[in-house]
């Protein structure tokens, strides 16, 4: 949850231009054109919910997967895809979280960033300008997810290490239904840019 007021306009800002900025940058790719959007509060969502199947996702790869929402209006709907990375981290990249210690930008316990440590999910969507973080660098200690747009460097829990993202990437709803899937679900803005698994974990 944001502290203060300034970082709750950075957030709905960051919110409005990632949405727009990243149905574009997807769109570009792999999905389907995506209409512009205001910024978060004006946003309302339909439910949804997506599941994602992880038993094809070797430990070391990731995933990026379109979750298709609808927004709803005073004049209808319309239709947004939000990338979002499903990344299968290798048992030593877990203990390297444990053992490396690192500086961060934007410090928040591992154990905020997931569920289950082997899996990390987030929004595939970089907090500088919106690109989707795709590379994974092994080479680097600890591994680093790298945005290819500007060299942003987060580590495998979307933590920001280096580089011009400002802040995390933003986590998104999750919640396991088996061993090997997922549900995405999505209800409200502010569901878009959770920062930690108790934002949307119910107790
Ligand atoms: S958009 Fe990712 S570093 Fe600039």
């Amino acid at each position: 949850m944001d502290d203060d007021g300034s970082v709750t306009t950075r957030r709905n800002f960051l919110t409005g231009c990632c949405v727009a900025m990243g149905a574009v940058a997807v769109g570009a790719t792999a999905f389907p054109a995506i209409s512009a959007l205001r910024v978060a509060s004006d946003l309302v969502f339909g439910k949804t919910e997506q599941e994602v199947d992880l038993s094809a996702i070797q430990p070391g790869e990731m995933k990026v997967v379109g979750l298709s929402l609808k927004r709803v209006t005073l004049i209808g709907t319309d239709d947004l895809v939000v990338p979002v990375m499903v990344l299968h981290r290798k048992p030593e990249w877990v203990r390297q979280m444990e053992e490396v210690k690192y500086g961060l930008k934007e410090p928040v316990e591992a154990v905020e960033r997931y569920i289950n440590p082997e899996w990390f999910v987030a929004r595939a969507f970089c907090t500088h300008l919106g690109c989707t973080p795709n590379i994974i660098d092994e080479s680097a200690t600890p591994v680093n997810i790298v945005c290819p747009c500007h060299g942003g460097r987060f580590d495998t829990l979307g933590r920001v290490i280096s580089g011009p993202p400002p802040s995390n990437l933003f986590l998104l709803p999750y919640r396991f239904v088996s061993e090997n899937r997922i549900n995405l679900f999505v209800s409200s803005p502010k569901d878009i840019t959770a920062t930690k698994v108790s934002d949307f974990q119910k107790a």
